[in-house]
C-alpha cells in the first residue's frame, strides 16, 4: 500500500464531486477484472438472472460452507422481505431488531404488519445488539431475531443461537457489514436460520444494487427462489434452454431477482473479498495507533476477541459529548474529508418518531455520537494519517 497515492476519479467521469475531496468515505476496488466481467455479458446478450447467478450463487455458498445455500436478490433489503415471508411472519407478530442499524429491518417488519421491538447495543466498546436485552424483550409474541454484525464484527453467536433454539424463535442474521467475518472460525450468515447480505456500492463486496439470501436449511431457499420471481416455477432463462413454453406459480411472489452484470461483478468481487478485508485490517489497525492519544474519543472493537474475525466494513468512532458533530463534519469536509454517520437513531426520522418515543440507553448515546471515518481497501496509510491529524486539530481547536 503507498502512502502518499491520492484519491483520483477517472477522467470522464460524470460525478460532480466537491472539488476537494481529497480521502472519500469509501472508493471502490474495481480494475480491469469488473470491466471484462461486464462486458462479457453484454458480449453474451443474455441480462437476466442466468448462468453468472448461478455461478455466484455456487460460489458464495462455497465460501461460507456449512452446507449453506444462497440464492442471489436484488439488493440486501429484499432478502430481509424474503426472510420475513419465507418465516410466514403475520401481522402483530413481535420481531426483535438491533436498536442500531440501517432502516432496512425495521421498514420490512413494519411494512409487514409485524411490530418491530428494539434491542439495545451492548456497550460503547461493543456495538453489537445485547443478547440479554434480547432475552428480556422476548415474550409469547415474538417470533423471530434479526441480528446486526455492525461494522463487520461478529454478533455474540453462541449465546444468540443458543437462545434462538430455546425460546423456538426464528434467527435472522443481518450480515449487510459483515461478509468474510468469521465467529469462532465459521462464517458469519451461516449461524442463522437465515442470513441477509448486501452488495451495495459501499459494501465489503460491492455490486452497485445487490444481496444474498442464505439459508441453513433448503426449505427456506425453495421458499425464497419462488419468492424472488412471482411464485413460477421457471425462469425465463430455463424456458429459452429448453424450449418450455409455460410454468406454474406456486405462490403469489415478486420480482426481486438479480441480473447477470451484478451477478458478474460479484464473481469478480467475492475472488478479491479475503484480500480486501486484510488491507481494510492493517487500516483499522493504523487507525487506532493513530488515534491512540485521543483519548476523549471511544474506539468501539478497539481489542476484538481472538475469537472473531472481522470484516471491517466501517471504521466508526464515538466522540465525546460536548463535541458538535455537524460542525466537526463540516470542519473535516473543509479538510476535504468525506464522513458520515451509522447510524442516525430511528425516532429521528419522522415516520417512526411517534413509535420509538423512548431512546435506547446505550444505541441512542451512540447514534448521537456516532462518526464515521472514511475506509476503503486502497485507501493509503498516508490518507489514514491525513484524516487522523485532521480530526485530532479539530477536536482539540
Ligand atoms: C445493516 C444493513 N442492513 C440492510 C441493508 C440493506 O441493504 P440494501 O441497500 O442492499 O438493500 C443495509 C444497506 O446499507 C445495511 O447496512
Amino acid at each position: 500500500m503507498q502512502a502518499n497515492q491520492e484519491f483520483k476519479i477517472h477522467k470522464t467521469s460524470v460525478l460532480k464531486l466537491p472539488p476537494m475531496l481529497k480521502v472519500p468515505l469509501f472508493d471502490l476496488n474495481y480494475d480491469q477484472e469488473e470491466e471484462n466481467a461486464v462486458l462479457g455479458v453484454l458480449r453474451d446478450k443474455w441480462l437476466s438472472s442466468g448462468p453468472r447467478t448461478k455461478e455466484f450463487e455456487k460460489k458464495f455458498s462455497d465460501y461460507l460452507g456449512q452446507g449453506t445455500t444462497s440464492c442471489a436478490v436484488s439488493s440486501g433489503t429484499a432478502a430481509l422481505h424474503i426472510s420475513l415471508l419465507a418465516a410466514k411472519i403475520q401481522k402483530g407478530d413481535e420481531i426483535i431488531i438491533s436498536g442500531l442499524s440501517f432502516i432496512a429491518a425495521l421498514n420490512v417488519v413494519t411494512l409487514m404488519g409485524a411490530v418491530p421491538v428494539l434491542a439495545d447495543s451492548e456497550s460503547f466498546e461493543n456495538w453489537n445488539v445485547s443478547p440479554s436485552d434480547i432475552a428480556g424483550k422476548i415474550n409469547s409474541k415474538t417470533k423471530a431475531i434479526i441480528i446486526v454484525h455492525f461494522a463487520g464484527y461478529p454478533c455474540e453467536m453462541d449465546l444468540l443461537t443458543r437462545l434462538a433454539k430455546e425460546k423456538n424463535l426464528i434467527l435472522i442474521e443481518d450480515a449487510a457489514h459483515a461478509v468474510g467475518a468469521r465467529y469462532k472460525n465459521r462464517h458469519c450468515g451461516t449461524f442463522g436460520d437465515m442470513a441477509c447480505f448486501s452488495f451495495f456500492s459501499n459494501k465489503n463486496l460491492s455490486t452497485g444494487e445487490g444481496g444474498m439470501f442464505v439459508a441453513s436449511d433448503p426449505k427456506w431457499d425453495e421458499q425464497a427462489r419462488l419468492l424472488r420471481s412471482h411464485g413460477m416455477t421457471s425462469m425465463s432463462i430455463d424456458r429459452f434452454k429448453t424450449k418450455n413454453f409455460s410454468y406454474d406459480a406456486l405462490q403469489p411472489g415478486l420480482n426481486y431477482r438479480p441480473d447477470e452484470i451484478h451477478s458478474a461483478l460479484g464473481v469478480v468481487q467475492l475472488n478479491k473479498l479475503e484480500r480486501n478485508n486484510k488491507k481494510r485490517k492493517l487500516l483499522v489497525q493504523a487507525y487506532i495507533s493513530k488515534l491512540s492519544d485521543l483519548e476523549e474519543v471511544v474506539i468501539p472493537w478497539q481489542t476484538p476477541s481472538e475469537e472473531i474475525t472481522p470484516a471491517y466494513h466501517i471504521f466508526p468512532i464515538l466522540l465525546p459529548k460536548d463535541i458538535d458533530r455537524d460542525s466537526l463534519m463540516e470542519g473535516l469536509k473543509k479538510c476535504g474529508i468525506q464522513t458520515s454517520i451509522h447510524y442516525p437513531a430511528y425516532n429521528q426520522f419522522s415516520f417512526y418518531k411517534e413509535i420509538f418515543s423512548q431512546p435506547l440507553k446505550v444505541a441512542g448515546e451512540i447514534c448521537a455520537g456516532a462518526l464515521t471515518l472514511p475506509l476503503f481497501p486502497d485507501m493509503t496509510l498516508g490518507m489514514v494519517s491525513y484524516v487522523c491529524d485532521s480530526l485530532r486539530k479539530l477536536i482539540r481547536r
